[in-house]
């Protein structure tokens, strides 16, 4: 079954709460919380209070995406926020193997997550201990993105290789998801996606996550 993880980057905050009842009610399978600093990336969002009272709004699992530098230095704080899942990039400078660890022993499931310059080959040497590997289809940093087609081989390669060591990965795909790039994500191999303007340029969030449903189907 395709899992859809909503991102939250572009809604109005203001009505943050609402959002987040209307993708509940809709059955969401996760919330996508894009957390930058500024450094890792040329952007600022959202941090461990606003996950914290994400986490006391919903008891969906909370997907968290960090696009920090030396992200190992925030784990501790993210998984006492809330977060069930942990993720963080290949590129920002921590080291990986200790990372996952920590992220484990919180008792969170972790993610290692690679920019679409990466190769994919970068996260084969973590496979057994992961919970997911997610694919970047945009440059980290923003929402509302045009999807970059050219990650898609890096997901099949992935997918093969865990099929290859009989790991059941979750592979989760992130930046411009919509309504015709979905089925091109799942028939690369991944199984989440990531939708943030999709969703939150629609008029009926609900409405619009069911028709992602159908489309994947
Ligand atoms: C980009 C973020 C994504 C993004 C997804 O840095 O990691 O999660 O907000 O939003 P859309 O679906 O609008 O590309
Ligand atoms: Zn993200």
């Amino acid at each position: 079954m395709i899992k859809f993880s909503p991102s939250i980057l572009t809604a109005d905050f203001v009505h943050l709460g609402e959002a987040i009842e209307e993708l509940d009610s809709a059955k969401t399978d996760m919330f996508h919380l894009d957390v930058m600093d500024g450094i890792f990336v040329p952007n600022i969002s959202i941090g461990i209070p606003v996950v914290a009272s994400i986490r006391k709004a919903t008891s969906t699992v909370l997907d968290v995406h960090l696009m920090i530098d030396r992200p190992h230095r925030y784990i501790k704080q993210f998984a006492e926020a809330g977060a069930d899942i942990i993720g963080f990039h290949t590129e920002a400078g921590s080291d990986i193997k200790e990372t996952i660890d920590l992220i484990h022993s919180f008792g969170k499931k972790a993610c290692l997550t690679i920019k679409p310059k990466t190769p994919a080959s970068e996260v084969f040497p973590y496979l057994k201990e992961l919970d997911m590997v997610l694919v970047m289809s945009v440059e980290p940093g923003f929402g509302g993105q045009k999807f970059m087609s050219e990650v898609l081989p890096k997901v099949t390669e992935i997918r093969n290789e865990c099929d290859k060591l009989g790991i059941d990965m979750d592979i989760e795909m992130d930046g411009g998801v919509n309504l015709e790039t979905a089925p091109l994500c799942v028939k690369a191999g991944a199984n989440v996606l990531v939708t943030g303007n999709v969703l939150f340029s629609a008029e009926n969030k609900a409405k619009r996550l069911e028709e992602l449903r159908e489309i994947v189907k």
